[in-house]
């Protein structure tokens, strides 16, 4: 429920003009109606720039609201170090990633935006070792019978004009099955945590959103010297293998697909310099 302590409000209209769903509105005698207040996405842009406290939103609780503290914010040039320091570094190690470290990295995922306020991004830690091994074992599984029906020759005559990339990383997954057989877990890069950011099925923003959590989780997870790799091949393996399956393997909630893995881990060394892009 949203509502306006009448006693508190200045009629500014700052809530007039930052609400996305034109709720608020101040009239010409001086007080602020509100239009269609079921249509309410939930953002909190009111209650955040309300100077007064006045605009109430049962969403959002007096202790839910938090003052922006401007001299923690980082500098452009800070901030821009951050982004260009960010490698996809693989040197992961068995040290455990702190607790907290890993509560930051998903809160960071959380303030990404969303199509609509609509925060349908699910959030799954996996830190299990044998099911760590679980999804390094199936997602090998899925693409070495991918690799044998490519390489049949009726349909590698067929099919390597058209998918040559796809062609070009058998090699690849051969010497990760290779390594696998040693005990390694190549294709999630040894990580000690995997983070499955995924929406629901039906949902046609889930790749935007989850990927935009992603990023803010990656920054996050950089600036605390937590490696973090994009898991392309085991969120292809996932996706398309679907269903009750790959839910399970990722601990997703039912009709979810993944969009997003996040590989993390503590890297044997930090990288000293970067390059130009
Ligand atoms: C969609 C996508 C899929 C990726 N898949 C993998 C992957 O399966 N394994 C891996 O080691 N890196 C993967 N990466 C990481 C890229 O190789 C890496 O981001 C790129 O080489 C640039 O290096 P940087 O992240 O260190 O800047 C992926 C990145 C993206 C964006």
């Amino acid at each position: 429920m949203i509502s306006i302590d009448n006693d508190k409000c200045t009629r500014c209209g700052k809530c007039q003009r930052v609400c996305p769903a034109f709720i608020p509105v101040v009239e010409k005698e001086g007080s602020v109606a509100l239009r269609h207040p079921e249509v309410c996405i939930g953002c909190g842009h009111c209650v955040d720039v309300c100077p007064t406290g006045a605009f109430l939103n049962d969403k959002f609780p007096e202790d839910s609201i938090h003052p922006i503290h401007r001299e923690l914010l980082p500098s452009p040039e800070s901030l821009m170090e951050l982004i260009r320091s960010r490698r996809s570094n693989r040197t992961i190690t068995s040290n455990p990633i702190p607790k907290e470290s890993l509560e930051m990295i998903i809160e960071a995922a959380r303030y990404a935006p969303t199509a609509q306020n609509s925060r349908q991004v699910h959030l799954h830690l996996i830190t299990d070792k044998n099911l760590l091994h679980n999804v390094e074992a199936e997602n090998l599984r899925f693409f070495m019978r991918l690799s044998r029906i490519m390489l049949f020759p009726p349909i590698k005559a067929i099919c390597k004009p058209f998918l040559g990339k796809l062609y070009d990383e058998v090699p690849a997954l051969m010497a990760m099955n290779e390594q696998f057989k040693l005990g390694q877990h190549p294709s999630i890069c040894n990580a000690t945590a995997l983070l499955v950011f995924s929406a629901p099925k039906g949902y046609s923003f889930g790749p935007q959103d989850c990927n935009l959590a992603y990023q803010n989780a990656s920054l996050m997870a950089e600036s605390l010297g937590v490696s973090q790799v994009y898991m392309g091949f085991v969120q292809t393996a996932m996706y398309m293998m679907g269903g009750k399956r790959a839910s399970q393997i990722l601990g997703m909630p039912k009709g979810h697909k993944p969009f997003a893995i996040m590989g993390l881990g503590m890297p044997a060394f930090k990288y000293t310099k970067y390059t130009d892009r």
